[in-house]
């Protein structure tokens, strides 16, 4: 067996690292250095150009982002992987990198609500055309791509709602036409779902979510073919965001993915939990949780999903105000954007995350005004639900009306 091995977390712990290369240091050493001295003027040059590899700035390169860079590739089963300051940045790195005035990009309906602002109010105004089809039908795509689209791009499952899309059927009928497939694997992080293998092009991470887990870190991470990685480290992250993760980060998501199929295999379990206390609470209209008996896309979740993920969306009896009135209510649970976290994180989608949409966007989107969102945490189930039960019981008032 090599050190690497072949389970997922075996790889998150040890791939890409030979800890005799760093005078046995267990953990790789973070490099904090800005540049990189030449051995000659012409080494220099040639770095410059390409005909030499090594690292010679650390807005392009850095040893610690190395080991980051081939452990989420390896992960994800891509050929290279790219860190970035933030989920935003491996986003817009990548499509900057693709994208020209007049190419067509296609995008699911339901986004992160900064990337749908990114998408519909940040490209138009650099020429290109941004159009939304719903994905859960991949008909919609086929109907919609034509040889102008360069990139279909899209969440499963979607923030905030948990919609997914089948993504090996997304991929053929883009691939059609040439164009790369970009998922949005947050949700699911590589540990339920790997993009790449089931067609996909490239993978976009905010790893400030289940990757690092821990909720100190802003960072995003781009996994795809080297080709393409390169491509986006020299456009997008070099000259066009230069959006490049801190060293520090690195260290700290290295850090994060050696226990991330533990705390997923957690999530998952007390996710399941919480959304049938939920789904049994007369308090709860709906709860949109790809493993209850009632989630309308099961059974693709079962085909691309190993488990259903931490996050349960869900809608209580009195809409906004209803919702609102029972977060305030929670006394462990934590109100707070963001996900992935060891603390159980709940938000309101609609005034939060997902404030970029107009209503009527929401309305046309599918994100209910009522929809609060909720990351389920590392902390015991018992406590968890305990704390949504009794913030539920005194929904009387609402159920009642
Ligand atoms: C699905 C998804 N993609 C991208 C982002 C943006 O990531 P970041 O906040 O790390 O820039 C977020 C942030 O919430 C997200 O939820």
């Amino acid at each position: 067996m090599t050190k690497s091995g072949s389970s997922f977390s075996t790889r998150a712990i040890h791939h890409g690292y030979d800890t005799q290369s760093q005078q046995g240091a267990l953990n790789p050493p973070i490099y904090l250095t800005s540049t990189f001295t030449f051995d000659s003027a012409e080494a220099g040059g040639e770095m410059f150009t390409g005909e030499r590899e090594g690292h010679f700035y650390s807005r392009i390169s850095n040893p610690t982002l190395d080991h980051l860079e081939q452990r989420i590739a390896n992960l994800e089963g891509g050929e290279a992987g790219l860190a970035t300051a933030s989920g935003m940045g491996a986003i817009t790195s990548t499509l900057w990198s693709f994208l020209a005035a007049g190419d067509e990009i296609i995008l699911d309906k339901t986004l992160y609500g900064c990337t749908f602002s990114f998408m519909t109010h940040g490209l138009p105004r650099f020429g290109v055309n941004v159009r939304l089809v719903d994905m859960t039908d991949p008909t919609n795509l086929a109907e919609a791509i034509s040889p102008k689209t360069k990139l279909v791009y899209f969440e499963t499952p979607a923030n905030p709602n948990n919609r997914l899309i089948d993504i090996a059927a997304i991929s053929e009928i883009a691939h059609q036409v040439g164009a790369k497939v970009v998922v949005d694997n947050t949700f699911a992080t590589p540990v339920l779902t790997r993009p790449i293998e089931l067609g996909a092009d490239i993978v976009v991470h905010s790893a400030t979510k289940f990757i690092s887990g821990h909720g100190d870190v802003i960072a995003g991470l781009v996994v795809g073919s080297k080709e393409d990685i390169t491509q986006i480290r020299l456009v997008g992250l070099k000259d066009m965001t230069g959006a490049v993760m801190s060293p520090f980060s690195a260290m700290l998501l290295m850090r994060g993915l050696k226990t991330l199929e533990l705390r997923m295999e957690r999530h998952c379990k007390s996710a399941m939990k919480v959304a049938q206390a939920l789904q049994s609470h007369p308090a709860v209209e709906r709860v949109y949780y790809p493993g209850l008996d009632d989630f309308a896309q099961g059974d693709l979740a079962r085909r691309q999903m190993s488990g259903f993920g931490g996050m349960i969306p869900f809608e209580v009896v009195g809409g906004k105000a209803g919702g609102i009135a029972m977060m305030n209510r929670l006394a462990m649970i934590q109100r707070a954007v963001s996900l992935g976290d060891a603390e159980t994180l709940i938000q309101h989608p609609a005034s939060m995350t997902h404030s970029t949409y107009t209503p009527e966007e929401r309305a046309e989107h599918g994100i209910a005004e009522g929809l609060v969102r909720m990351s389920v945490g590392l902390e015991g189930v018992d406590d968890i639900i305990d704390d949504l039960m009794q913030a539920l019981s005194s929904h009387n008032a609402y159920a009642a009306a």
